[in-house]
């Protein structure tokens, strides 16, 4: 697999998510997936502090604990990239994500260790900041990701969840602060576009109350900050829709769009012209992009990850990139 530079960091184009790793995922299937996506060249590896706490036996750290217990079987630490994230670990027991921890300085820096102690190892490579607080001001913020680098526990920062304005002011402050900056963001983008109202009614739907946000997925403004600002880099949550291309009754009342339904005709026309899947043409689409943009997906099964690794080696001619760039 192709490694391609996130900020310091030499990554795998395609990134493997651990989110269910530990819960949904029992532990044997997680290890063996780990080991599939190292095998054929992936070392980008995405988790987060909160992960993962919703699901029926879910719990905070389930995740982490559980890369944890791998990377001690495995050794070779430093072939790996490590992501994880601070910000929206609900703030006690039981509670979602109406009440969560946010970004203070003290709790940047109480994470980090819990993070690490679950996690095994004396360093993460790639520190999110999982939400947009904007209850803390930034300057606090950033000064507690200033001193989690500083200390060597963390390599380089990233946001995600960030609408444009606040990514430009938070690079702006570092700067001027003299702080490590954002190297990227993680948001949630696919193929498919959803409506454009869709939004607001994911953050009700998450319970996320004012001052937080998810702040939807990656729009045009995103699109255009990254073209002129390569150096920072995009990876995409969710990029198969949970799913929703492979099985269609999985798609939600956001995407179920008549631009999206010539979208589909677009990307089956590709896939066949690839003998290729149509998941698989979602995260090619996305690494061919100019600036690329690293997909960050998740697996239950080996049959699934073989298919999705497969992308990373298909490679789409400029004509098939503007056919499925213009279908709407
Ligand atoms: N920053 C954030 O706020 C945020 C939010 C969400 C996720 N994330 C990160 O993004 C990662 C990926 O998120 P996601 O799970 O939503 O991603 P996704 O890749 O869109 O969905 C993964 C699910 O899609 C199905 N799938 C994947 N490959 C398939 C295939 N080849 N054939 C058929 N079905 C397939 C599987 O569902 P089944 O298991 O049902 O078969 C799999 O569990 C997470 O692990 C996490 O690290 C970040």
């Amino acid at each position: 697999m192709d490694r391609t530079t996130l900020g310091p960091l030499s990554v795998s184009s395609l990134s493997l998510g651990a989110m269910l790793f530990g819960t949904t995922t029992e532990e044997a299937t997680s290890h063996r997936l780990l080991d599939g996506f190292v095998a054929e060249g992936g070392n980008f590896i995405d988790t987060s502090n909160n992960y993962a706490f919703w699901p029926a036996n879910g719990r905070s750290g389930a995740s982490e604990e559980l890369l944890g217990r791998w990377l001690k079987d495995r050794g070779r630490r430093d072939d790996l990239v490590i992501a994880t994230k601070t910000g929206a670990l609900p703030s006690r027991p039981g509670a979602g994500l109406e009440d969560i921890q946010g970004l203070g300085k003290e709790t940047i820096i109480r994470d980090i260790e819990d993070s690490l102690r679950r996690l095994g190892t004396d360093y993460v490579d790639l520190y999110y900041a999982h939400i947009d607080d904007r209850t803390t001001p930034l300057e606090e913020t950033l000064a507690g990701f200033d001193a989690v680098v500083r200390s060597g526990k963390v390599r380089a920062i990233a946001c995600s969840n960030h609408t444009v304005w606040r990514i430009e002011r938070a690079r702006q402050l570092s700067r001027q602060l003299g702080f490590p900056e954002y190297v990227g963001l993680q948001q949630h983008f696919s193929y498919f576009r959803p409506r454009p109202d869709s939004d607001l009614k994911r953050n009700a739907t998450m319970g996320l109350r004012g001052g937080w946000g998810t702040e939807g997925g990656l729009r045009g403004q995103h699109l255009d900050y990254i073209r002129f600002n390569p150096e920072f880099r995009v990876i995409a949550y969710s990029p198969l829709l949970r799913g929703a291309y492979h099985h269609p009754e999985k798609m939600g009342a956001e995407i179920r769009t008549e631009d999206n339904a010539r979208r589909r005709v677009a990307l089956d026309a590709v896939a066949a012209e690839l003998g290729a899947t149509a998941g698989q043409v979602v995260l090619a689409w996305m690494m061919c992009s100019t600036p690329a943009i690293i997909p960050l997906m998740a697996v239950s099964n080996q049959e699934q990850l073989a298919e999705n690794l497969g992308a990373a080696a298909l490679k789409l001619t400029p004509e098939q990139m503007h056919r499925l760039d213009t279908a709407a």
